[in-house]
């Protein structure tokens, strides 16, 4: 039974209450409830959205300090998820994930970090000077995909950094692959280590039992979601979650405070208010559409010749859960790159997929995908299939595997800010990373601040972007240049 009060909006109702109200503003935002816009863009989008582009007013209370409709539209969003405590986010998971690490680790305080981690939480580690002790996920070598990281592998790390008390996890990660989050919170919890999960990738688990067990359910500390991107939320709307007593509150909301704007968006938070009563309320309905819709179109995927597209049963007997409302569509076998079938795919067919690996292309199946455009992209991946093989490209195909886990020569955060200089990526070798280099999407780190750039990690960037991926993190000149620390 959805409690009733689920099904109210406070947030929401406020803003439209107020901008119905009509009064007089000699406040921001400058544009005057869009009196003050540029034509162009009123004439596109319609009056109305501007209206309620509103600031912080009594009406519609402070997320700085909330005390009206925010509070009680972030304790809606707490019941929902069931959290302790909920918080709104204007700057994505990005900014969780930095709240996330700052107010679990301060400087050089150890940090067990899954190396399949985000660019953000590594960002976090140098905003708070911790220490991080990596540890590597599992790969699949036929799948060319870092999967997650298992019970076994956790375990050791722990045992091999006790100091560490606070465990950073990806879950699920960009594939939809989540980890066995119950039997890895009960080691955690075991040794008094708290856990925080990155779940941009998982703001629906909650409300849907075919799906893997959210990071709250399994007994997580602190999660961080993306709402924006796989549930109703405006770009940039994300949520943090906290639950049980061993996170210091108070300190998160501190934190949340010195990195949160003083003018978050309504429209943004409005989102979040108005998604969350949406999954509270038929989440698990809409939820169950898309699941049958990714379901089927990843039967018909798998019946095309030269495609295949992973499910359920190819993790079953492992340590991972499947997130299938996202199809990851090996291209291999038609002797494309996922880069390249992701070109065609859009320049062609007018298909946009979520992002492409050198073997794969990711589609993400959510709330808003009616069948017609599921039938499309089948109909468009038949036809890819029926140009016939073409014979592998002959360049050299990289290791699939990034080379992570190097020699590190000093705390990211200290490197970040040491004397450096920008030099070619093929003179790096043997120096002293100063950045975080990523190859983006997904956004995994290959080299972090700190650590010795070997030249597996020069080889494997520079093949992969000879194969079309982009690498961020560099200075885009004739040839990448990367920031490494002075002799
Ligand atoms: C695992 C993971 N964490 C964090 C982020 C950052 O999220 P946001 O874009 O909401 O800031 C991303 C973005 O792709 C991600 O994939």
């Amino acid at each position: 039974m959805v409690p009733e009060r689920q099904y109210k909006t406070p947030l929401f109702d406020a803003m439209v209450n107020l901008a119905e109200s009509r009064k007089i503003s000699f406040h921001t935002p400058g544009h005057k409830s869009g009196k003050g816009i540029s034509t162009r863009f009123r004439k596109f989008v319609g009056p109305k959205i501007f209206t309620i582009d509103l600031t912080t007013l009594d009406e519609v209370d402070c997320l700085q300090r909330p005390v009206g409709v925010i509070k009680e539209a972030q304790e809606l969003a707490a019941e929902a998820y069931g959290a302790d405590h909920s918080f709104f986010l204007i700057n994505g998971t990005t900014g969780g994930n930095h709240a996330m690490i700052l107010s679990t680790a301060s400087p050089g305080d150890e940090i067990l970090i899954a190396r399949n981690a985000h660019k953000s939480i590594l960002t976090g580690i140098i905003l708070s000077g911790a220490t991080p002790r990596f540890f590597l996920p599992a790969f699949d070598q036929d799948l060319g995909m870092l999967l997650n990281v298992t019970v076994e592998g956790v375990e050791r790390a722990m045992a091999q950094y006790p100091k560490a008390k606070v465990l950073s996890l990806t879950s699920p990660n960009y594939y939809g692959v989540a980890a066995d989050l119950r039997a890895i919170v009960s080691l955690a919890k075991r040794r008094g280590i708290l856990v925080l999960v990155d779940e941009a990738h998982g703001p629906h688990l909650h409300f849907h039992q075919g799906l893997p067990t959210s990071a709250l359910d399994a007994g997580a500390d602190l999660c961080v979601q993306s709402t924006h991107k796989i549930l109703g939320g405006m770009t940039q709307s994300s949520m943090l979650h906290l639950k049980g007593r061993d996170i210091d509150y108070p300190r998160v909301v501190k934190l949340l405070l010195l990195l949160q704007s003083t003018s978050p968006s309504y429209i943004l938070m409005a989102s979040l208010d108005l998604a969350r009563m949406q999954m509270a309320t038929e989440g698990e309905k809409l939820l169950g559409k898309a699941i049958d819709l990714a379901q089927d179109a990843r039967c018909r995927i798998n019946r095309i010749s030269g495609l295949s597209c992973f499910s359920e049963a190819d993790l079953r007997g492992s340590d991972f859960f499947l997130d299938v409302t996202k199809l990851t569509i090996c291209v291999k076998g038609l002797g494309l790159s996922g880069f390249e079938a992701s070109a065609i795919l859009n320049t062609e067919f007018g298909i946009q997929v979520e992002m492409a690996d050198l073997c794969n292309i990711l589609v993400i199946v959510s709330i808003g995908d009616r069948r017609d455009d599921l039938d499309q992209l089948v109909a468009a991946l038949d036809s890819l299939a029926g140009r016939g093989t073409r014979p592998r490209d002959r360049r050299a195909v990289p290791s699939l595997l990034p080379p992570l886990g190097q020699q590190f020569h000093l705390s990211p955060r200290d490197a970040f800010f040491a004397p450096s200089e920008y030099l070619p990526l093929t003179k790096a070798k043997g120096r002293t990373s100063a950045d975080i280099v990523t190859i983006y999407p997904p956004g995994v780190p290959v080299l972090v601040p700190g650590e010795e750039v070997g030249s597996s990690a020069i080889d494997y960037l520079r093949s992969l972007a000879s194969h079309g991926a982009r690498i961020d993190g560099v200075l885009e000149l004739d040839e990448p240049q990367i920031r490494v620390l002075r002799d």
